[in-house]
């Protein structure tokens, strides 16, 4: 018999519920918002179904391995050159390399409980162990506590920036202090999968890459606001040894040229991100007057999403039943380790006056 080895069996595997039309069915629901995975429903641009379409013929080719053009097209909008980006299927399997290109045995990834459930999955599949702090209050890092809990086992840092699901943001200062105060052989990986959301709502995001620091990784996604997830993109910028390093590992043709096509079709239509991330800055204001009125607690978010803290695991398990029940498609938090805090995602104009009015019974 084949032996899985201890850290897999250990996992669980993805067990996703019922299809949302077999949902829609049973529950025979006149009218429903998907709001349950940080998605952009208004969609992909026109411009991605046109580059995409225009590769399709070549489908017999293999893609270039080095993403030349794309990598080219995401180093100019930040001020780099392409030896500082990779891309890969989505933001994940960037991280999924960061364990093989930098981990050795024994070193340990640290970071918060509470934050996006993919790391430890991705850790514990790669045999590294997660040393966890809990959140500070706000439910954003502790970055305080993060500098005071590194080891000489502590490889690398993560932090997601606005934090899924919580939504909440680190500041300028707290980045400077977290990059100042470790060690520069310590890796600090800095998710930015909401950047352009959180640009959109705070001049006072900070960018991670722009501090050009040897041991800063920022990690970058098509998945959210440039609306193509299910075509699976995303990247990282850093230093070019990080880059390099990181090139190695990935799978030689990730990812397809349809992917590499749909982002470069994606950057081609500034606009349609732009709409995109201002009906979520609009979007997040009409639910937390909403939520004001319903009297729950919520937490203001820097990304597509906001968490609302029902108190306990019984009103929140109810409140996503409920919700359900009325059509929204909401994500009650307990496997990220918040089970009294459901999460719920802006959608499109229509959707999210759903939410509103079945949150406010009117
Ligand atoms: C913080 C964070 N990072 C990464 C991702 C995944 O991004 P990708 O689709 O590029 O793998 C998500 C998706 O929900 C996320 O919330």
């Amino acid at each position: 018999m084949i032996t899985i080895p201890k850290n897999i069996q250990e996992l669980v595997s993805y067990k996703p519920g019922k299809p949302v039309s077999q949902i829609i069915e049973e529950l025979d629901l006149k009218e429903s918002a998907i709001l349950w995975n940080n998605e952009n429903n208004l969609g992909p641009s026109p411009k991605v179904l046109e580059h995409v379409q225009s590769v399709l013929v070549t489908s017999h080719k293999y893609p270039d391995p080095t993403s030349h053009e794309l990598c080219e097209r995401i180093a100019a909008l930040n001020n780099c050159t392409a030896e500082n980006v990779t891309v890969d299927n989505g933001s994940e399997s960037v991280f999924d390399c960061v364990f093989r290109a930098f981990f050795e045995k024994d070193n340990e990834l640290l970071t918060c409980d509470g934050t996006f459930v993919a790391v430890y999955i991705w850790a514990k599949s790669n045999k590294v162990e997660v040393a966890r702090i809990p959140l500070a209050r706000g439910y954003q890092f502790d970055v305080d506590r993060l500098v005071q809990s590194v080891t000489p086992q502590t490889k690398a840092i993560y932090v997601a920036n606005p934090n899924n699901p919580t939504g909440a943001m680190i500041s300028q200062g707290e980045l400077d202090h977290l990059v100042e105060s470790v060690p520069d052989d310590v890796l600090i990986i800095v998710d930015e999968a909401y950047y352009e959301y959180a640009r959109a709502i705070t001049d006072d995001y900070p960018d991670s890459f722009a501090m050009r620091k040897s041991n800063v990784l920022t990690l970058r996604t098509f998945s959210k606001a440039y609306g193509i997830a299910g075509i699976r993109v995303g990247y990282a910028l850093g230093d070019p040894r990080l880059i390099e390093a990181l090139r190695k590992v990935k799978m030689t043709f990730a990812p397809s040229n349809l992917a590499q096509a749909a982002a470069i079709g994606a950057l081609d239509d500034p606009d349609h991100m732009h709409k995109s991330v201002m009906l979520n800055k609009s979007a997040l204001q009409q639910f937390y007057t909403a939520l004001h009125d319903a009297e729950l607690k919520y937490i203001p978010s820097y990304g597509n999403f906001v968490m609302i803290d029902l108190g306990t695991e019984d009103l929140a398990k109810a409140f996503t039943e409920n919700m359900l029940k009325k059509g929204v498609f909401i994500r009650h938090l307990r496997a990220f380790g918040l089970p009294n805090c459901v999460r719920i995602s802006t959608g499109t104009s229509e959707e999210n006056e759903l939410f509103t009015r079945k949150l406010l019974g009117t």
